[in-house]
C-alpha cells in the first residue's frame, strides 16, 4: 500500500519523520509530495497510491478521478471545506479529518494577532489591554474552547455565540453563551472567528453584524476568508475608522484592504494558525493512524462524508 503526503504547505520535517514511522511500522509506503505549486503534480502523484493525507490541499472531483487506488483522505487538520464530499462518496473513497489536534496551535495564533491589533501593530503608539474587555467567541468548536482557556489567562470577559453546541456546554467551561450572533458582536470589544466554510457561514460576516461591535472593535479571522463579505468589510471599515482587522487567511481582496486601512488591517501571508511543529505532529501522526486504522481494520472514526 502506497500512502501519499500531499501538502502544499509542508509539514515541519519532525512531523513527516513520525507519520513515515506509523506508515512504515504498519507495512506501507510513504510518498511526499510537498510544495508542488502546480494541481498537474499531484494529479500525477495520487494515480497510484492507496491513501492521501492533505492539509489545505484541494481533493476535487478531478483529483480523485485521477486517484484510481485510492480508497481514503485524511485532512491533516479541522476544516474540510477543500475536498469535494460527495465526488469522495461516488468516487467510494473516505474522507475524515483530525479534529482538535491543531487547535490550541490556532488558538494561540489568535492571541498573537490580537495582541498585535491592539498594540496597533507594533507602531510604537500607545495602544490598549486585552485584560477586562469583552472577547466573543464565534463558534464553540475545538479552537473556541482553546481560545477560551488562553482568555481566562489574559482575564478578558468571555462571550461566546454558537448556533449548534448547547448553552450549558458553554457555559460548563466559564464562558457566558449569548442568544444570538448578533448580541455577540453587540456586546463584545473582540470577535474571533472559529465557524467553518459551510454554504451556511459563506459571506455570513457581512456590514450589518460587524457594524454593531462597541467603538475600537477587533475582528479577528483565523478561520476562512470565505466566510467574510471582503465588499461590506471594505465599506465598513471606510465607515469606520476605529475598527480593525486582522487575519490570517489572506482576503480575496487583500491589497484593497491594505491600501485602504494601513495601521488597521494586517493579513499573514500564508494562513500560519496550524503551522507549528507541535500542531504538525499532532495532526500528521493522527492522520497516519488513521489510516492505517482505516486499511487494516476498516476503522471509520472520524469519517466526515456519508
Ligand atoms: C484547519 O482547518 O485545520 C486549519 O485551518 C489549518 O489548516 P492548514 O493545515 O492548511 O494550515
Amino acid at each position: 500500500m502506497k500512502i501519499l503526503v500531499a501538502t502544499d504547505k509542508p509539514f515541519a520535517k519532525v512531523a513527516v519523520d513520525g507519520i513515515r514511522k506509523e506508515i512504515e511500522a504498519a507495512g506501507y509506503e510513504l510518498v511526499l509530495l510537498e510544495k508542488y505549486g502546480e494541481k498537474a503534480k499531484l494529479l500525477e502523484a495520487v494515480k497510484d497510491v492507496d491513501a492521501v493525507i492533505i492539509r489545505s490541499d484541494v481533493v476535487d472531483a478531478e483529483v480523485l478521478d485521477a486517484a484510481k487506488q485510492l480508497k481514503i483522505v485524511v485532512r491533516a487538520g479541522a476544516g474540510y471545506d477543500n475536498v469535494d464530499l460527495a465526488a469522495a462518496t461516488a468516487h467510494n473513497v473516505c474522507v475524515m479529518n483530525t479534529p482538535g489536534q491543531n487547535s490550541n496551535a490556532v488558538a494561540e495564533l489568535a492571541f498573537g494577532m490580537m495582541v498585535m491589533a491592539v498594540r496597533n501593530m507594533y507602531n510604537g503608539t500607545s495602544g490598549t489591554e486585552l485584560k477586562g474587555k469583552k472577547l466573543g467567541i464565534h463558534a464553540f468548536g475545538n479552537v473556541g474552547r482553546n481560545v477560551a482557556r488562553i482568555a481566562k489567562g489574559f482575564g478578558m470577559e468571555i462571550y461566546a455565540y454558537d448556533a449548534f453546541c448547547p448553552k450549558e456546554v458553554i457555559e460548563k467551561d466559564g464562558v457566558k453563551a449569548v442568544d444570538s450572533v448578533e448580541e455577540l458582536y453587540a456586546t463584545c470589544n473582540v470577535v474571533s472567528l472559529h465557524i467553518p466554510a459551510t454554504p451556511e457561514t459563506k459571506e455570513s460576516i457581512n456590514y450589518d453584524l460587524v457594524n454593531r461591535m462597541p467603538k475600537n472593535g477587533v475582528l479577528v479571522n483565523t478561520a476562512r476568508k470565505e466566510v467574510i463579505h471582503e465588499a461590506d468589510l471594505i465599506r465598513l471599515l471606510n465607515d469606520r475608522a476605529d475598527l480593525k482587522y486582522v487575519t490570517d487567511i489572506m482576503p480575496a481582496h487583500h491589497a484593497e484592504f491594505a491600501e485602504q486601512f494601513a495601521g488597521r488591517y494586517f493579513s499573514t501571508p500564508k494562513k500560519m494558525g496550524a503551522q507549528t511543529a507541535e500542531a504538525n505532529i499532532n495532526a500528521g501522526i493522527a492522520a497516519a493512524k488513521q489510516i492505517v486504522g482505516f486499511l487494516k481494520d476498516g476503522c471509520e472514526k472520524f469519517r466526515v462524508n456519508k
